[in-house]
């Protein structure tokens, strides 16, 4: 597998330099249109079936004909090509196709329908190092993260594949004669996905995958700063559908921003608003979604802490606590922000850090040495120096990092920050950048009780070789998270788990486990097939 990944990027460079070298001869031509898609460097993107100008509107045939945005690269702020989002008119013009193809979809037996999404797992394996790149370059994140991605989406296939023999209900042990008591599961419907800018391949793939086998169609809207990743995930699902078939509105996609999101979260004809992003946002649509009864999954912020004990391998806690906090910038929701260090361990693994904070590769998140890119817009640079300043403000100090960095892109520094009170305002906010609190603690009981005071109950994890603890960290008086971890970083969870987390951060669950129920309704059945009518709970009605 290293061997794999190391000659994956030997090549990923080699064809990098090859294309540095041709790119040169074509750089007036790219200069006058403006468009990264138009310099040789970029025409990769092709593979994809991008161009120029790309239709953001898909329900079996291509369309859009509303705002055109414009998709910038974070790593140079340099455009890239546009996308024409939906109008309302073509919301509405998907809904009704997508709903109508359903009435095809769910008639197909389960497991013909994982067959079509194991398809969709192939073509995105043939895609994988492009789709990867275009990751990359619209959101910013390193390139083998932008693969890693990718591959969450492979993996669900696989595992819906799995699961495409085996989602069902229990035949329970029925009190009358003669009775049958199961359960029998049908899909919702029509699933409305939308996915923030951060994993805009994975989250999409993990609601796609599952609502596909359990007989749901799908409407997407990905984030409005990474359209172009929409599009070619939509294009490889499309030509399956396309190949056998199938109406492509099974897979519908609509870009668009605010006014496509309402709609959907209003729209009574949307089952299941799945919806990944701010609990702030996550807030308003689910208060949309419940304003019509409707059901929703939320995949909100939060607060993830690292709990180091005085017994911690201190040789695991370094690289995990560095992934978590400087990985994918900051910008995962599983990302680590509060760092809890025992008294006894403070000062040593503060310095330990510090120091590998400082030998993180910075640069092009397509070069595949670097380990640290830009964060994806300005406003969050914006974001970074307000939090910075708020900390200092509130007593902290800075170990390293608080600058915006000086090079092109919205690059800025690492930062470590110590000596902020465990419920400091800025410590119990999510701010989307890689800024990671260090917090001092005495007691067990002290640092499991910080883990459950934030508003979110995401991801979480301690470092320690004491049985007992971890038990303790597992059950009742524990993390209040839905991911509860040991000695392993609070991001990089496995699609084989069901993903979500407790409180503000929303309840819902997705990708593995038994999450395949959220996209389901469940009929509790009851059938006679004697020639009496006893009732339950010896009733007599006569
Ligand atoms: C997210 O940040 O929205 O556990 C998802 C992880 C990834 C998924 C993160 N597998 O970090």
């Amino acid at each position: 597998m290293q061997h794999c990944l190391t000659l994956t990027l030997a090549r990923h460079s080699r064809l990098l330099l090859r294309n540095k070298i041709t790119s040169v001869s074509y750089q007036r031509s790219a200069a006058m249109s403006g468009l990264l898609i138009n310099q040789p460097k970029y025409a990769w993107l092709k593979e994809l079936g991008l161009s120029e100008d790309n239709h953001g509107v898909y329900n079996g045939s291509w369309g859009g004909s509303g705002e055109v945005i414009t998709s910038y690269c974070p790593a140079n702020n340099e455009p890239i090509a546009r996308v024409t989002q939906a109008t309302l008119a073509e919301y509405e013009e998907t809904v009704q196709k997508a709903r109508e193809a359903w009435k095809l979809w769910a008639d197909i037996p389960a497991p013909k329908r994982g067959e079509i999404v194991r398809q969709i797992g192939d073509a995105l394996r043939k895609k994988i190092k492009v789709l990867g790149s275009l990751v990359s370059l619209e959101m910013g994140k390193i390139y083998v993260e932008g693969v890693g991605e990718v591959q969450e989406y492979v993996d669900v296939c696989d595992y819906a594949v799995g699961l495409s023999r085996m989602i069902g209900g229990p035949v329970l042990p029925s009190e009358r004669p003669g009775h049958a008591l199961i359960e029998q599961w049908n899909p919702v419907g029509l699933v409305g996905i939308i996915t923030a800018f951060n994993f805009p391949v994975a989250v999409y793939g993990w609601n796609n995958a599952i609502a596909l086998t359990c007989g749901n169609v799908c409407l997407w809207k990905g984030a409005p700063t990474t359209p172009l990743t929409s599009v070619a995930v939509t294009k490889i699902v499309a030509e399956v559908l396309e190949q056998n078939n199938l109406p492509g509105a099974i897979c519908s996609m609509t870009c668009g921003g605010a006014d496509v999101g309402t709609a959907m979260a209003k729209d009574e004809r949307v089952d299941l608003v799945s919806f990944t992003g701010s609990t702030h946002v996550g807030k308003t649509v689910a208060m949309m979604v419940q304003e019509r009864f409707g059901r929703k999954l939320l995949e909100l912020g939060g607060n993830n802490a690292i709990i180091v004990f005085e017994d911690a391998d201190l040789n695991l806690v370094v690289p995990s606590a560095v992934f978590a906090s400087v990985g994918t910038a900051g910008q995962r929701c599983t990302t680590t922000r509060r760092l809890m260090l025992h008294e006894s361990v403070h000062d040593a693994v503060v310095e330990r850090i510090a120091k590998a904070y400082k030998q993180v590769r910075i640069g092009d998140p397509w070069d595949p040495s670097t380990l640290y890119g830009p964060l994806h817009t300005k406003q969050a640079v914006e974001q970074y120096l307000a939090a910075i300043e708020q900390a200092k403000q509130q007593g902290g100090t800075l170990v390293c990092g608080g600058k915006v960095m000086d090079r092109p892109g919205n690059y800025v520094e690492p930062t470590i920050i110590t000596g902020l009170a465990h419920d400091a305002p800025i410590v119990h906010t999510e701010t989307f950048v890689p800024i990671l609190y260090v917090l001092k603690f005495k007691t067990e009981e002290e640092a499991f009780a910080w883990n459950n005071e934030v508003q979110q109950g995401l991801s979480s994890s301690i470092f320690t070789k004491d049985l007992g603890r971890v038990f303790r960290w597992l059950g009742p008086k524990g993390s209040d998270c839905g991911i509860v971890n040991v000695n392993i970083p609070t991001s990089g969870a496995e699609i084989g788990g069901a993903f979500g987390g407790e409180k503000h951060t929303g309840g819902g669950r997705e990708s593995g486990s038994d999450s395949w129920k959220q996209y389901m309704r469940r009929s509790t059945c009851t059938i006679n097939y004697s020639k009496d009518l006893p009732l339950a709970q010896g009733i007599k009605f006569e």
